[in-house]
């Protein structure tokens, strides 16, 4: 059951396209106290929204997307505020997505009893206090404005999920080559700089789909240009890596440089399609380009003028982008720029004490991404002239939405790739995420881990962080271990920034272990596919925590640092630095195939209950539970040559298993379940028996 509280006057963020089974309504007038399941609202003096509901000691708190430390989010205050951060340190309360949905689930000995979902339906500012002020007390503050507020009750964890997601609307589909290796760094320079890239791959046999470019692309960070001198003949570049089976990937930013003669500026300028101040004037920011003004995204004329730009490099042979910087990130805003210029200029350094020192310290450091900023600028939506502060979750999402809409424009046939790094809820129906500048340390792998269920019970399906870390520099072992979890994610993208130390997998002495471990994802494809867009046509979660699957488990809601992917399989990656195994816990007997590559592996069956065990350098733990079966191909240096007509199953046969395996060709936009359906059965003699969509070959691994 889904119900709906609508407390003042909120923005319509478009999240929610299906209200079918929203059952009540409500609307609660500022300062009205309203009648609430489970939660007592109060309105703060600044016209805050707050809502609190009391936890028993036991109770888990689930989801919030993009977010730092556990799978549980108790004990913690997040904040759902889109940033541009680059320390994802554990003292943060928010990141780049505005990810609003919870599960509060007390159904386990010492808890509440309750278990219901909660999604905080707004375009600015909320905040969960889930137990950090007051350890048994769960607090949703909206900041002024009005917000939504869907409760969802009754069913499983998995259920609500399913509701939510209904609500929210179906996932995004990418192709299925965007489910290969791919491979990013800012820097890359020159066309030639990536031919070099592709042929290190190709001749160390480590499989490749894309190569991603960054700003470095472009002609001075001007979105949807293309510096002729370092790409001379794009189209035909493109055409080039595409016949060895690669991907060009472009970022577009989401600041537009100021610059006469330079096409998107002067057409953004004519017809008014850029954020405003308050007097009128367009809106100055400071990013990569230098002075740049922001695309009104959120004015639906501005967001088709836009997202009709991508066409530039469509045109150009392009089939998938990153948006970035779309928080929008400000390094400065113009006018206070002059204000701390003015301030830092006229302090006297000789009689400053050193209060006055730290006040000039923090003006230098203050100027990037300030609220005061953001709340200089402003969108027409609908001819109405609405404060950036109160829609600020929204840019991205909207940036993101801007080149959907035009990819189903322009290209109606084909799925294009698109992966954002800021997104709200509503975003995953246009594109996927990337969850932006981490960094190369052990406790980010752990992080990329926890973060993965709550980002897809979000809906954001289609995702993955930058794998050996983005900035610092990454060690070849870190590089190792964090791809033994990145081969399980959608978005599998090894990215690092400038003057890092470079991390193409070529770089380092261990290239039979590094080939392996990027075979072995060529090997899973056929599972990953299938089971991705099974979780995306069905409302579901490529990830799960044990306790979704295992609600009886006692022990399985403490594991933090495993989890279910796909139906059939369970992964523990290891993510300490020199640690040779690990614990793991196991809710029911299953079968471990430790992998040292595709072909060498060792098998056993492990109990339920408590294990050390142990994981080299260059070996994967995959555990299968009873009576699943996961089919893997023989590989492929991209993913066009993975033949999934030829399979081998995973499999730990008890009595009989059944494995619906999905497939489709790859880039058809309007797919269904129904015609894309391929069961396979064995049987507890071996036997294996295929009907359906596709006749593979199946044999048992
Ligand atoms: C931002 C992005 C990063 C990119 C860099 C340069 O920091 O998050 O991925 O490499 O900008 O464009």
């Amino acid at each position: 059951m889904v119900q709906k509280f609508v407390f003042g006057q909120p923005v319509d963020t478009e999240a929610v396209v299906n209200t079918r089974n929203v059952k009540t309504q409500e609307y609660i007038k500022p300062g009205k106290e309203g009648k609430l399941p489970h939660f007592s609202v109060k309105w703060g003096e600044k016209g805050e929204i707050i809502l609190s509901c009391r936890m028993g000691g036991a109770d888990i708190v689930y989801g919030l997307g993009e977010n730092v430390r556990g799978i549980n989010k108790r004990g913690w205050l997040y904040e759902s505020n889109c940033s541009d951060d680059p320390n994802h340190s554990e003292e943060k309360r928010s990141l780049y997505g505005a990810h609003n949905f919870f599960i509060l689930d007390g159904q386990r000995a010492g808890g509440s009893g309750h278990r219901f979902g909660v999604f905080a339906d707004a375009a600015q500012k909320v905040t969960f206090d889930c137990g950090y002020t007051d350890s048994e007390e769960l607090t949703v503050t909206a900041a002024e404005g009005g917000f939504v507020l869907y409760l969802l009750e009754d069913g499983s964890l998995r259920e609500i999920v399913k509701d939510f997601r209904q609500l929210t609307g179906p996932s995004y589909l990418p192709p299925r080559w965007a489910f290969g290796y791919g491979q990013s760094r800012w820097g890359y320079q020159t066309a030639d700089e990536v031919r070099e890239i592709v042929r290190r791959h190709r001749e160390g046999g480590l499989p490749l789909d894309s190569v991603y470019l960054d700003i470095d692309y472009m002609e001075r960070y001007k979105d949807f240009t293309v510096d002729e001198e370092k790409f001379p003949d794009f189209p035909e570049f493109v055409k080039e890596m595409k016949a060895e089976h690669i991907h060009l990937v472009p970022i577009i930013d989401a600041g537009v440089k100021i610059e006469e003669g330079y096409p998107v500026y002067e057409e953004g300028l004519k017809n008014g399609y850029f954020c405003r101040r308050e007097d009128g004037r367009e809106f100055t920011g400071g990013v990569w380009p230098g002075r740049v003004h922001f695309p009104d995204v959120l004015n639906e004329e501005a967001r088709k003028w836009f997202g009709d730009w991508y066409r530039v490099l469509l045109d150009q042979g392009i089939e998938g982008f990153w948006n970035d910087m779309n928080e929008p990130a400000l390094f400065y805003e113009e006018e206070h720029l002059k204000e701390a210029q003015r301030k830092l200029s006229g302090a006297d350094v000789d009689s400053m004490d050193i209060w006055g020192f730290f006040d000039f310290k923090g003006t230098a450091l203050g100027i990037a991404n300030r609220p005061e900023d953001y709340a200089r600028m402003y969108h027409d939506m609908d001819g109405r002239k609405v404060c950036h502060e109160r829609v600020h979750n929204l840019y991205g999402y909207y940036m993101t939405r801007a080149a959907a809409e035009a990819f189903e424009r322009l290209r109606p046939d084909r799925r294009i790739l698109m992966f954002s790094r800021s997104s709200c809820v509503g975003a995953h129906r246009y594109g996927g995420i990337w969850t932006g500048d981490n960094q190369s340390w052990w406790s980010h792998i752990l992080l990329n881990l926890q973060m993965l269920p709550g980002l897809n019970m979000c809906g954001f399906l289609y995702c993955g962080a930058d794998l050996g870390g983005f900035g610092s520099n990454t060690s070849e072992d870190l590089l190792l271990r964090w791809l033994e979890l990145g081969i399980f994610t959608p978005l599998m993208r090894n990215h690092s920034a400038l003057d890092t130390r470079p991390q193409e997998a070529y770089r380092f002495g261990r290239q039979e272990d590094f080939r392996n471990i990027l075979r072995l994802r060529y090997g899973l494809l056929p599972y990953l596919y299938s089971e991705f867009m099974k979780a995306a046509l069905n409302d579901g979660m490529l990830f799960q925590p044990l306790s979704f699957v295992y609600p009886e488990d006692g022990f399985a809601p403490r594991v933090e640092d495993q989890l279910m992917v796909g139906e059939s399989l369970m992964i523990a990656p290891v993510y300490r630095q020199n640690a040779e195994g690990r614990y793991v816990y196991l809710p029911e007997e299953m079968k471990l195939y430790r992998f040292r590559s595709l072909d060498s592996m060792d098998v056993e069956i492990l109990p339920a209950g408590h294990h050390y065990v142990n994981a080299a350098l260059n070996e994967v733990l995959v555990f299968v539970r009873p009576d699943h079966l996961a089919p893997l191909s023989y590989g492929g240096e991209y993913a066009a040559a993975v033949d999934s007509s030829r399979l081998q199953l995973l499999h730990f046969i008890k009595t009989e298993a059944v494995y619906e395996l999905y497939d489709d060709d790859g880039y058809t936009k309007h797919v269904e379940l129904e015609g894309n359906m391929t069961k396979i059965s064995v049987d507890q003699t071996g036997d294996i028996t295929v009907k359906g969509a596709r006749q593979p070959d199946c044999r048992l691994l």
